[in-house]
Formats: structure tokens, C-alpha cells, sequence
């Protein structure tokens, strides 16, 4: 069996509270198997200590930009030349500022601007920070750069206040720095994935939907980036930030939705379909709010357009994936969905599991029969079903 070549990071710490994240990162780095050297700002060692860094890694931990004890003097250049990759983690919003001007005024900023090795930044900051035009500004002229932005997510900081900033937890940061390891199977790939609700409108101010939280979707076309696919995500509405990399496409109604795919079918390799689209409209929608009556209200209803057997019968269809979302008897709705929309893959679910929460349980139907994937985070299960289609693109596109 041939081993896998030892993998090197320089795992850089700049200055904020997710700075303590950074420990247990490292750890599960280490148990990965990286070899891992820490970089520290003057602002990180006074939220954790060298001293953890260097317990956990194992190695002495730079923080010094005229640091003696480098033999030529320039850290900067040694240690970005041993490197596969660097990870700043947390990377602060002024961090991220510096490295978009390309500014060198420490050590970890000086080896990001000498390195010759990818970068990969998780953002850490308060939410109004991460929202300021300013680093949107950076955080886009990074991606334009090609340095990959892992997070942030949205949730309770350290502040107090709610909102996008939070760094991702160790665990989900280590799960990257695997992935952005193993060989890119969908390089240049072109995947079009629709994802979330879509809101059907009753009057100006009322409408039916569904509570499809858009997760899975989003997880998928962030599984698909790390394998190096050009993502464009048709999204329905959610709360969710799409992955950076990722060309969104936002639509409300169903109608928008098949208009945005049927722009983009034609030059795409891989459909997904995640959307939980609508069945149905309301015939005729009123533009002035219903004012309520005594009686009943009835609304008619006419069916949407199916957008996923719309792209599957195409005369030259790209790779379609369903899914199927049923809440009995889901091994043979999922399979009779299949054959009806002439899916080479449908991927199954529970809805009462899957709709809104944060884990799944799917099942993969295809010609060979079905395969369960374990139950797991909607991470996860995207990186495991984006292998299997992968494998299953690359046989079908021999
Ligand atoms: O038939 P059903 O709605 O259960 O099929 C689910 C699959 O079909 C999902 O992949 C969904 O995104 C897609 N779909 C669609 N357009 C519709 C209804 C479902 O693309 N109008």
C-alpha cells in the first residue's frame, strides 16, 4: 500500500476571542496526521499562549518577526517553503485587511505575502464588522485572489450579539483542511443546484411555502466547491450565507426558479435539484391584501412546472440528481420518482428527519439498486454524496 505523503500546514493565529478555538483545531490537526507549525500575531498571544501551541504541535511556535534563532533570519521565507498549505485561523478583520493590501508588517503577514503555497482563511470577527463594506471589500478581492475562505457561521458571539462572524467550529475547520487535501475529482465541472423553499404569493403579503431550510442544499454546493466544481446555486429564500465561491442566483417563486434554471441547464454538466419547490401556485394572485370576509376563502390552485424532469429530459440532459423527500414508505416512492423523472440518481429522505435540521439520514437509488449513508451532519453526508457523484459523472461521462 503506498502511504500518504506527510502533509504540512502553518496554522497562523491572529488576535480575537476565537483565538481559543485554535487549540482544539490544532489537536485534531495533529490526529489527522498534519505536521503542523504555528504563527502567531503579537494580538493571539494575548488570547492563548505559545506555550499551548507548542505543547500541542509539538513545535516551536513562531511569533517574532526577527526571531534569532532562524539560522538566515527569514522565518517568513522557511517557514511558507515547508508548507502544503497556510490556514490563519481565526483570521481577524484586520488580518483579513492586511492580507487583502498585501501588507508585511509582522511575521505572519510577511510569510503570507513571501509564500509560494494556497491560503485559506476562516474569518472570526462581530457581525457588524464582517457586514461593513469594507471587508466585504477584502473578502472579495481574497476570492479573486484565489485564497479559499472557509466560513464564518452565523450564530451567538463572543460580544453577545447574533448574526454572520462566528469562526466555524474546529471540527468543521479540521473537516476542510481535509478535504482541501484529498485530490479534486470535479475540477472545472460545471454544477447547477437549486435549493431551499420557493414562496408561492396568495396577495401582497401572504403566501405559501415550506419549511425547507435550505441546509442541505448549501452544504452540497460547498461540498461540490471543495472538489472543485464552478458552483451556481439557485436558492430559494433562507437565512443562509452561500458558500464563498459559489455564484448565487436568489428567486422567491417557483416560476423564478425554472426561469434561473432554464437559463443555465444548457451549460451545465451536473443538475441537482435540492429545492423543495412548490407543487402548486395560486392561480391568481391578488396584488392588494385579501381583506378578511365572514365566509370561507378558496383559492385555486394550479400545478407548477417540474424543473427537475424539465432539465432531465433535455435532449443532451446534464447528470441529474433528485431528492426526495417522503414521510412513509420512502425505499419505493423514491425509486417509482426516479423511474417517473429518468434520474440516473435520487437521493431519499425522511422528511420528518430532514426538514430544517441540522443532521440526515439518505439513502442513494440509482440502477444498481440503494445505498444508505450513515446518519450525520448535512456536511458531512454533501462530502459523502458529492464523492458518489462524482463516481458516478465520471463512469457516466466515459
Ligand atoms: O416529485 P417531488 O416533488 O417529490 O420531487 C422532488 C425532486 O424534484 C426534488 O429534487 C425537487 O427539487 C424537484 N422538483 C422540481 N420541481 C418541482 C417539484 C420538484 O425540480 N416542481
Amino acid at each position: 500500500m503506498t502511504q500518504e505523503p506527510t502533509r504540512r500546514i502553518v496554522l497562523g493565529i491572529t488576535g480575537g476571542i476565537a483565538a481559543y478555538k485554535a487549540a482544539e483545531l490544532l489537536r485534531l490537526l495533529v490526529k489527522q496526521g498534519v505536521e503542523v507549525q504555528v504563527a502567531m500575531t503579537e494580538a493571539a498571544c494575548r488570547f492563548i499562549t505559545p506555550t499551548t501551541m507548542q505543547g500541542l504541535s509539538g513545535n516551536p511556535v513562531f511569533t517574532d518577526q526577527w526571531d534569532a534563532s532562524m539560522p538566515n533570519g527569514m522565518a517568513h521565507i522557511n517557514l511558507s517553503r515547508a508548507a502544503d498549505a497556510i490556514l490563519i485561523a481565526p483570521a481577524s478583520a484586520d488580518f483579513i485587511a492586511k492580507l487583502a493590501h498585501g501588507l508585511a508588517n509582522d511575521l505572519l503577514s510577511t510569510l503570507c505575502l513571501a509564500r509560494n503555497c494556497p491560503l485559506i482563511v476562516a474569518p472570526a470577527m462581530n457581525r457588524e464588522m464582517w457586514l461593513n463594506a469594507a471587508t466585504r471589500r477584502n473578502i472579495a478581492q481574497l476570492l479573486a485572489d484565489g485564497v479559499q475562505v472557509l466560513g464564518p457561521d452565523c450564530g451567538v458571539q463572543a460580544c453577545g450579539e447574533e448574526g454572520m462572524g462566528r469562526m466555524l467550529e474546529a471540527e468543521q475547520l479540521a473537516q476542510g483542511i481535509a478535504a482541501f487535501f484529498k485530490p479534486k475529482r470535479l475540477l472545472g465541472t460545471k454544477i447547477l443546484i437549486t435549493a431551499g423553499p420557493t414562496y408561492e404569493a396568495i396577495d401582497a403579503v401572504r403566501g405559501i411555502t415550506n419549511r425547507s431550510s435550505g441546509k442541505m442544499g448549501y452544504a452540497i454546493a460547498q461540498a461540490a466547491l471543495e472538489q472543485g466544481a464552478e458552483v451556481v446555486l439557485v436558492s430559494g429564500l433562507t437565512a443562509l450565507v452561500k458558500p464563498q465561491g459559489a455564484q448565487g442566483v436568489d428567486v422567491v417563486s417557483a416560476a423564478q426558479m425554472f426561469d434561473a434554471v432554464k437559463q443555465r441547464a444548457g451549460d451545465c454538466d451536473i443538475f441537482i435539484g435540492v429545492a423543495a419547490v412548490a407543487d402548486y401556485r395560486v392561480a391568481q394572485p391578488s396584488e392588494q391584501k385579501i381583506k378578511k370576509s365572514a365566509g370561507t376563502l378558496t383559492l385555486e390552485l394550479v400545478p407548477n412546472p417540474d424543473i427537475l424532469a424539465y432539465v432531465a429530459s433535455l435532449p443532451k440532459p446534464p447528470f441529474c440528481v433528485g431528492f426526495a423527500a417522503e414521510s412513509e414508505n420512502l425505499m419505493e416512492y423514491a425509486e417509482q420518482k426516479r423511474r417517473a423523472k429518468k434520474l440516473p440518481l435520487l437521493v431519499g429522505n425522511l422528511a420528518q428527519q430532514a426538514i430544517g435540521s441540522d443532521d440526515n439520514e439518505l439513502v442513494l437509488f440509482d440502477d444498481s439498486g440503494s445505498h444508505a449513508l450513515p446518519h450525520a451532519d448535512k456536511l458531512t453526508l454533501a462530502r459523502l454524496l458529492m464523492q458518489h457523484i462524482a463516481q458516478r459523472y465520471e463512469g457516466a461521462s466515459k
